[in-house]
């Protein structure tokens, strides 16, 4: 039986086997959301009125006195009556803001391409173009497994038609040892759904065009590589750091891209970051850690945006380390890969 949420005055019809925030995001009614698989909090709600069957919400995330209060989180809760909610985990501020539906998207695999180290490129050509903003995600069905994946999008917002994915193998995967690095081929349809997640660079939300750091952690380049193209086409000019952290000069990629990026733009400073080797002779990679690099080479960062994806270590490292340098923390935009979150 399908029920009614009503979230700031919207109301909502949802399945009796939808999540609150699936039949939102479907409607085309912002709430906040990141990793859809009840891991980060982001869409924590506190129930007003009405009943929901927390089903697979993790203690971890949603504790039961947070349950005995009232939270719920919206990726994971059926309702059981009608029911009136209210945005209160960490994105609750960002309510109202502007978002695509997230639908089903039927694709074909058109590309295929090892491009560095246990990382491929897959690209995916749409039935129908996809409204998303630059840094957002889409989920991808795991044949036989019914198991979702998500994948950050590399593509600017007006390359809506073929999506660009980076897939890192992680060993006994069911996506990518067992499927994407192994029997998938072009020309095999993937059921999908997106766009997803709150890491993203809105185009309507003019920030007056201050400095940009961006720090990825291997595969976690490819939303910024979004991001920081959308932000350059708005304003050319703008100050852009870019790290990217990977173990060894094998897991780089897409440095010609990215030399081409900062040779077209002076103002953008692209710098390639191997944690475990040192850098081969001729290159102008460095060693380290992409967030200690940073606060070697800013002393404030005050009035900046900040931008992290990666793993989760990576990601406190550089809220830290962005704080440190006097960034706001509204303006610090994070995604963390989780195992079952691996972009
Ligand atoms: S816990 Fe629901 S979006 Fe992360």
């Amino acid at each position: 039986m399908a029920f009614t949420a009503t979230v700031s005055g919207r109301r909502v019809a949802c399945g009796p086997d939808q999540s609150v925030l699936d039949a939102f995001l479907r409607a085309g009614a912002w709430m906040p959301n990141s990793c859809n698989q009840g891991t980060c909090g982001t869409c924590k709600v506190r129930v007003l009125s009405g009943e929901v069957d927390h089903r697979d919400s993790p203690l971890g995330t949603l504790t039961e006195d947070e349950r005995a209060a009232g939270l719920a989180l919206a990726c994971q809760a059926r309702l059981r009556s009608d029911a009136e909610v209210a945005p209160s985990g960490p994105g609750g501020g960002s309510a109202g803001r502007r978002t695509h539906p997230l639908r089903d998207l039927d694709a074909v695999v058109v590309d295929i391409e090892d491009m560095a180290r246990d990382t491929r490129r897959v690209r995916l050509d749409l039935a129908e173009p996809l409204a998303f903003h630059a840094g957002q995600y889409v989920e991808l069905t795991v044949p036989g497994s019914g198991a979702r994946r998500q994948y950050s999008l590399a593509n600017v917002a007006d390359d809506d038609q073929v999506l660009e994915l980076h897939v890192r193998l992680v060993p006994g995967g069911a996506a990518t040892e067992r499927w994407i690095f192994d029997g998938l081929a072009v020309g095999d349809r993937v059921r999908a759904a997106g766009p997803l997640g709150d890491f993203f660079l809105d185009p309507e939300d003019d920030d007056g065009g201050e400095p940009m750091v961006l720090i990825g952690g291997g595969t976690g380049l490819a939303p910024l590589l979004g991001v920081v193209r959308t932000a350059l086409a708005r304003r050319p000019g703008r100050e852009i750091l870019l790290y990217h952290g990977v173990r060894g000069a094998a897991d780089l990629y897409d440095l010609d891209l990215l030399t081409r990026l900062s040779e077209t733009h002076p103002n953008v400073n692209v710098v390639p970051v191997l944690s475990h080797e040192s850098p081969p002779d001729g290159t102008f990679y460095r060693t380290g850690l992409p967030t200690d690099l940073f606060l070697d080479d800013v002393g404030s960062a005050r009035g900046w945006s900040g931008w992290l994806c990666g793993p989760p270590g990576m990601v406190e490292a550089g809220v830290r380390a962005f704080k440190r340098r006097r960034m706001a923390p509204r303006l610090i935009h994070r995604e963390t890969f989780t195992p079952a979150h691996a972009a």
